[in-house]
């Protein structure tokens, strides 16, 4: 079945950021979607063993930066390594959302988000939070579609 919904469900390429007890991390994620209009709520899937997943949780808020076709490199710098035991933030250009989550200046726009609520769904957790700031800071991009092959 994995190999039919590979091909069947499309996403695009995210770094969900978070800071915590003067912790900042970020992390790819293409496992997201809106799942409310109004008010406006936005989910993403995250495996309980990140690093994120234990910031997110402390803080109660989380930043969506997405990312535009060009940022290949970052989403792997993000998503191949753990903030366990690196800062993925040096050497990266970032300022903070109002509620602390990191924002990349290059990403083509980001959405802060209160959590409002946790799922447990089988081996990741749905943290679904309400959008409370962003702005589309590179309107001139297009945005980074995931393909699976070109990441594992
Ligand atoms: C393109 C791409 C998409 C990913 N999507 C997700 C995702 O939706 N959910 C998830 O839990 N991990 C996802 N990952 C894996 C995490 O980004 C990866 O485990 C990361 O090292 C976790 O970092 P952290 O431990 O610092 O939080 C993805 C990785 C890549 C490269």
């Amino acid at each position: 079945m994995q190999k039919v919904i590979k091909k069947a469900i499309i996403h695009g390429v995210y770094i969900i950021t978070a800071q915590a007890e003067g912790k900042k991390n970020g992390m790819t994620a293409a496992w997201l979607s809106q799942v409310s209009f109004n008010p406006s709520l936005l989910m993403v899937a995250i495996a309980p063993s990140r690093y994120t997943h234990g910031l997110i949780k402390s803080s109660g808020y989380f930043a969506i930066n997405t990312l535009s076709e060009e940022q290949v490199e970052i989403a792997k710098h993000f998503g191949y390594h753990s903030g366990k035991t690196m800062d993925k933030f040096e050497g990266i250009p970032h300022f903070e959302a109002g509620h602390g989550s990191p924002v990349l200046k290059d990403a083509l726009a980001y959405i802060e988000c209160r959590l409002t609520n946790a799922v447990e769904a089988g081996d990741h957790t749905l943290f679904i939070g309400e959008a409370i700031e962003g702005e589309v800071l590179k309107p001139d991009k297009k945005p980074l579609l995931f393909v699976w092959e070109e990441f594992f």
